[in-house]
């Protein structure tokens, strides 16, 4: 940290990387000092887009460099135990991608070596750095809506407009359930939900789903109605279905949300997330027999990444704990394998049972 802010490696450069990088633009306690991949030319042709000073074929590499302070790490699921324990043990401060892993025990032991390091340690969440659902928590906090009594979440995956392709080689991990998890929409995808649900209503007690756990192709555990109880006494559910023909307006993945939260007292509907579907105002509230919308705010996506590394490198200056903690992690993790359980043992699965 010669110059006051954090030097940042990235392990891992593939598709989500590009988004990660937005973060050091303009981020006054952090800068992008490495890039590590194995991909042929990947990490070279990296550091000199963006400006890097190193570029590693070998992650072992980047963590042996003293000038790293921090790294993310950016890679398929299976790599993130050993990788986060190797980053931990190295000194360095870790930002995970999620899902943080694809069992309860991996994410236990991520945790538990989290807890046990003196190092900034955080699943990097970036639902929670989405301005949208911020202003909608913001809301919330004041009593807005009153006290909260249910959520429901809907997430319709289409066909894209103008977003991202996966590439074969980042399809061919996540179609492989030893690399990538089980019913990835659930465990993956869903580990944005988890987190969202639990950010505006605490944690979660027990959950209950029906779901194809291994359809469709590419995109298992699809589709899929949960519900859960939050530990408030609070019940929540959230639908997600493939609609093959459905066109996305998407810069992004080609799939898109919207979130109704209602309280004692009002409902918050938060309209858009990874896509633009609906073309309404990003959060609307119902309150006192009148509708108000509310749009000046940043809505791109990408602009949550930007926000969650700022979080990150602010956050090992300041030294305190951004969003998640290994807990709460845990936490995530739980839900979804527990959805993923009811989901294949038709029955509620409590959380404790995870
Ligand atoms: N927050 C989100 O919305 C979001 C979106 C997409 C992906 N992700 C997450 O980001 C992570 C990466 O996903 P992706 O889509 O970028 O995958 P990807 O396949 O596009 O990229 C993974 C990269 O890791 C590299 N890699 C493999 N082994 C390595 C090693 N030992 N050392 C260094 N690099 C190695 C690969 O060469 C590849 O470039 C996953 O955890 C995924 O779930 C999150």
């Amino acid at each position: 940290m010669s110059n006051g802010r954090v030097k940042v490696g990235f392990i891992g450069a593939g598709t989500i990387s590009y988004l990660h990088e937005l973060g050091y633009h303009d981020n006054e306690t952090g800068e992008l000092y490495a890039v590590a991949d194995p991909a042929p030319g990947l990490a070279q042709s990296r550091k000199q887009k963006w400006g890097a000073q190193k570029a590693y074929t070998d992650y072992k590499e980047l963590l042996a460099d003293p000038s790293v302070d921090a790294v993310e790490i950016l890679l398929p699921h299976h790599l993130h135990l050993p990788i986060t324990l190797e980053a931990l043990s190295a000194g360095k401060h870790v930002s995970l991608q999620k899902p943080m892993a694809i069992s309860m025990d991996e994410g236990r032991q991520i945790a538990a070596a989290a807890a046990g390091s003196d190092r900034i340690f955080r699943v990097v969440e970036n639902y929670r750095t989405y301005e949208p659902y911020m202003r909608a928590k913001a809301m919330i906090e004041a009593g807005e809506i009153g006290d909260l009594v249910t959520i429901r979440v809907m997430m319709v995956r289409g066909k894209g407009q103008g977003g991202f392709d996966t590439p074969p080689a980042a399809q061919s991990w996540r179609d492989d359930a030893a690399l990538g998890g089980p019913a990835q929409s659930i465990l993956d995808y869903g580990y944005h939900v988890t987190s969202i649900v639990t950010y505006f209503m605490g944690s979660i007690d027990k959950v209950n789903a029906m779901s194809d756990l291994d359809g469709p192709e590419g995109f298992t555990g699809i589709p899929a109605v949960i519900s859960w109880r939050h530990t408030g006494g609070q019940y929540g559910n959230w639908n997600m279905v493939t609609a093959p023909d459905m066109m996305v307006r998407t810069s992004y993945y080609p799939l898109d949300e919207w979130i109704e939260i209602t309280g004692t007292r009002g409902i918050i509907w938060i309209n858009q997330c990874t896509g633009n579907m609906l073309g309404k105002p990003p959060v609307e509230i119902y309150r006192d027999g009148e509708m108000r919308s509310y749009s000046d705010m940043e809505t791109d996506w990408g602009d949550s990444f930007r926000v969650a590394a700022h979080n990150f490198t602010d956050a090992i200056v300041n030294g305190t704990q951004p969003d998640m903690d290994g807990e709460e992690a845990v936490h995530a993790l739980a839900f979804a394998l527990g959805a993923i359980k009811s989901a294949s043992e038709g029955r509620d699965v409590k959380l404790s049972e995870m």
